[in-house]
């Protein structure tokens, strides 16, 4: 038996990735952008094991076997590897134990993070190390798991055809060391849309999602690499924050509607928009997915005191379980100018609306751990 385990990152999207021309390829209509989350704070983890004494594939997810035939990408993405493998036509059967260090219910992009694990783990023991190849590889799992093959702010470009609609790192993650993350998981217990079948409808039935693709996209990716380069915060945050809403207004242009974000949502909105504006320019940027959930870009300099003022907002009666991964900076002092301000542009105090508080940042891609497996001897879940 030969065996690999791999941990990958969550990538969140600044322009988004939102329709296919290729449902079956997994081309889509717009290249997107987005930064790649630490794995030091949250990232799925993959055992891979192949033998020729295992009989069939078999997999397990989160704890739970899952049957692999009755899930067309992955049987599709198992194929494909296998074809370019060097061992393409040993008798091998394979071993895939998976698990996720965040709960699934946090409603982060975890089947980018399983899919890219997986892709990754695969390829490495197989041979595949081009990281083009890879990322053509885990787009076939899912569309935005391409962008979790690399660390730093990678962009997907869309392309036409299977071979070149791939990934590219744009600046590693060193690049722009100060880029903090803060993901509010929003309470909520209504069962959304899934983004495969949404874009699908956006594609089908939105007049304003061509103009977003052949017009809109074009320039901002232009921007926001532009401002990336230069580590110009607030142009990034401008581009960032439109770029979700655009997306939302596309979900509700779309026929019958879609609504991802919810009231709470937009009292975050809300109070993003308050605290730029008091120092008018940008120092947090919202974005938020196929969920309620928001995903805060900022710098740590903007860190401590836009922590404290979230604290003073969504309150909770958790303990310290309230913020995890980094550390939360040390509380900080609002001035009574900030507070006031806040108030009057009707931001309001909602207690337990956060389930909890990711504190991460931006990082490094897939890779490798030693001395560790999910898999034991046999090839069966430890
Ligand atoms: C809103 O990658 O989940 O997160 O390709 O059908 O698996 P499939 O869709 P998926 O869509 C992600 C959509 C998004 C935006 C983004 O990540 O760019």
């Amino acid at each position: 038996m030969r065996s690999i385990t791999v941990k990958a990152p969550v990538n969140i999207a600044v322009i988004k990735y939102w329709g296919k021309s290729d449902e079956k390829l997994i081309i889509p209509i717009n290249d997107s952008l987005s930064g790649t989350l630490s794995t030091d704070d949250l990232y799925a983890m993959t055992t891979v094991a192949v033998s020729e004494s295992f009989k069939g594939d078999r997999m397990w997810l989160n704890g739970d076997e899952t049957d692999i035939v009755a899930n067309k990408r992955l049987v599709n993405c198992l194929e494909q590897i296998r074809a370019r493998s060097r061992l393409a036509d040993s008798k091998y059967h394979i071993r895939i134990c998976s698990r996720n260090n965040f709960p699934t219910a946090a409603g982060l992009a975890s089947s980018a993070a399983g899919y890219a694990c997986l892709v990754y783990a695969l390829g490495t023991l197989f041979g595949i190390d081009d990281r083009r190849e890879l990322s053509i590889l885990a787009r076939m799992g899912s569309g935005s798991a391409i962008r979790s093959i690399y660390g730093g702010f990678v962009q997907w470009i869309a392309g036409d055809k299977s071979d070149n609609s791939i990934a590219e790192q744009v600046v590693d993650h060193k690049y722009w060391p100060e880029m903090r993350v803060v993901i509010l998981v929003v309470n909520d217990k209504e069962k959304e849309t899934g983004s495969t079948s949404g874009m699908q409808n956006s594609v089908q039935t939105s007049p304003l999602i061509s103009l977003r693709a052949n017009t809109v996209v074009p320039q901002r990716m232009k921007d926001i690499t532009e401002a990336i380069k230069k580590r110009d915060f607030h142009q990034f945050a401008m581009i960032t924050m439109r770029d979700s809403n655009q997306f939302h207004a596309i979900c509700q242009d779309t026929w019958p509607p879609i609504r991802y974000m919810n009231d709470i949502s937009w009292e975050i909105v809300r109070l993003v928009h308050s605290f730029n504006d008091f120092y008018a320019r940008n120092r947090v940027a919202y974005t938020f997915d196929a969920g309620p959930n928001a995903c805060l870009y900022l710098l740590d300099e903007a860190l401590p005191e836009f922590f404290t003022l979230i604290g003073q907002h969504f309150t909770t009666d958790q303990g310290a379980e309230y913020v995890r991964g980094q550390l939360p900076p040390a509380k900080t002092n609002i001035s009574a100018d900030l507070t006031a301000y806040v108030g009057s542009r009707g931001n309001k105090v909602h207690h337990n609306a956060l389930k909890y508080v990711i504190n991460t940042k931006v990082g490094d891609g897939p890779l490798v751990v030693e001395g560790e497996s999910l898999l034991n001897d046999t090839g069966l879940p430890k």
